[in-house]
């Protein structure tokens, strides 16, 4: 191992935007264990008398989620979101297409929101445009969002919740433009549907803030014309617009995957560009924003189909430590973009394509919870646009990267400051100075570090705590400097004030 020398420039004054606090979201699909077996399980002794799982929303609350996206996914667009509210004896078992499971219909709507509350995280609900109507799509937002005195919001009293939930955020549907959904359309069709949904939608409550699907992933074939399509057709009725991508590491080439940032960042400033055309064509006013409302790795475990049974194991994604170093740079990109990026929502929160797996009696945290839960709570106020004189290495599919990918916050209310940086070379430590330009803060409050030297280590039922954040000792602040010393295959957080 050898060691190299880096620095990085940080200015409070040279501010990239307000980081949304709605970048730090989930998602909970009726999928596999996630829904069933994982946030709700009234047969484990883990659970509260709701059947909702004590550990895994202390979990949950310990990684702050602000906004939780749900119930789809590709379930959404067959899901009647009737068969989920009322008596939970009258509800309906459903062949449910998507992953072909069997749905029970035992958790649904009202206990989504629940959920929310208990872990404070406010609902993103979605409506279905795939078998569903735009009818069906306002009823949904009056049945959750109007007082009482009307059919829908009546529904809902007589349901037990006579208060509207005041649910905020809206998605227009899942993945519209992707074969595989059911009731899938082309951009066009699409885009027309999605803005009269919108507009009955908003009707209903004229606070709420929708979601438009945009493209599944940057491979598609109609990317990003799709997203041109639908925008420029549902522009004014819509507030964000959304992107989804899993990450893949199939030709187990390490270096690739880890400088992996730079086809996400790419398809952020696609994307960006084209709400900046479909703005212009529309001559509007009204900005939209980007909602990347399912990001994940997910390409060990790809098992989608349920076999007919309720809770199949699907899709449970074993995580290592270069995925988590890629999910640490994933956030590092939130912050990089937070200028046109305003929400973001983990795919999923629980046993489903996600670092928290549950067994009847325990929980086992994976090793990319980590990155999550610190850059949550961590990240705050203004993002900062650094310079970074960083040592290079070759990969075979970007050419000459950086060794560190970083990001920082600064917060001027609190006067505290973050800095979080991935060394994603797999064999040079890097000795990195932090020179402040203009004044240094006073004191290095923590100081987190995860790192490993097999980047295929993951934690297990049987060695749950292999690989963790770690505190560590507070470097000094020198001359208005700091020195760090990043191990090769780490994560390094540190918060200032
Ligand atoms: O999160 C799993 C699935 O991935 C979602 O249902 C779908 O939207 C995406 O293709």
């Amino acid at each position: 191992m050898s060691t190299l020398s880096a620095k990085i420039f940080i200015d409070t004054h040279r501010t990239i935007a307000d980081i949304s606090p709605l970048l730090f979201g989930g998602f909970v699909e009726h999928m596999g264990r996630c829904v069933y077996e994982g946030i709700y399980d009234p047969d484990s002794p883990l659970s509260d008398s709701n059947g909702l799982r004590t550990d895994v929303m202390d979990a949950l609350r310990e990684q702050s989620y602000t906004v939780m996206r749900y119930p789809g996914g590709n379930f959404l667009s067959g899901y009647n979101w009737l068969d989920g509210v009322g008596p939970k004896a009258d509800r309906p078992r459903r062949r449910e297409l998507a992953w072909q499971s069997i749905e029970t219909n035992q958790f649904g709507t009202n206990e989504f929101i629940d959920f929310c509350r208990a872990i404070n995280t406010a609902p993103m609900l979605g409506v279905n445009m795939g078998t569903g109507t735009i009818e069906s799509a306002g009823n949904l937002v009056e049945y959750c969002n109007a007082p009482t005195g009307t059919y829908w919001a009546d529904l809902r009293a007589s349901h037990g919740y006579r208060d509207p939930h005041g649910v905020e955020y809206w998605c227009v549907g899942n993945e519209m433009d992707g074969p595989w959904q059911i009731g899938h359309l082309e951009a066009e069709a699409y885009g027309l549907k999605a803005l009269e949904a919108a507009k009955m939608m908003k009707w209903q409550d004229p606070s709420i803030k929708t979601v438009l699907c945009g493209s599944s992933n940057d491979r598609m074939p109609t990317y990003p014309e799709w997203d041109r399509t639908a925008l420029e057709i549902a522009w004014e009725k819509v507030d964000y617009h959304s992107i989804h991508y899993y990450a893949q590491n199939h030709e187990n080439d390490t270096a690739s995957y880890l400088a992996l940032p730079i086809d996400l960042e790419n398809y952020v400033d696609t994307v960006a560009a084209t709400l900046r055309y479909a703005k212009a064509k529309r001559r509007s006013q009204h900005d939209v924003y980007l909602s990347w409302d399912e990001w994940q790795v997910w390409y060990k475990d790809r098992s989608g189909r349920g076999n007919w049974s309720e809770a199949p194991h699907l899709s449970e994604e074993i995580y290592n430590l270069e995925d988590a170093l890629l999910v640490a740079q994933w956030l590092n990109v939130f912050l990089r973009k937070s200028d046109v990026l305003k929400v973001a929502c983990v795919a999923q929160v629980v046993n489903i394509i996600s670092w928290l797996h549950t067994r009847k009696d325990g929980l086992l945290k994976q090793v990319s919870f980590y990155p999550f839960q610190l850059m949550s709570n961590l990240a705050k106020g203004k993002a900062l646009d650094l310079l970074v004189q960083s040592p290079r290495h070759e990969t075979a599919r970007y050419g000459d990267v950086h060794h560190l990918d970083v990001s920082a916050s600064y917060d001027e209310a609190s006067g505290s400051q973050a800095l979080f940086v991935v060394n994603r070379s797999q064999t040079d430590a890097v000795q990195t100075e932090l020179v402040w330009q203009g004044g240094a803060p006073a004191q290095v409050t923590e100081t987190w570090q995860l790192s490993g030297t097999d980047p295929k280590a993951a934690n297990s039922w049987e060695q749950p705590n292999l690989l963790t954040a770690k505190k560590v000792v507070n470097p000094s602040i020198q001359d208005g400097k700091i020195a760090l010393s990043l191990p090769p295959l780490s994560f390094t957080a540190i918060s200032l004030a």
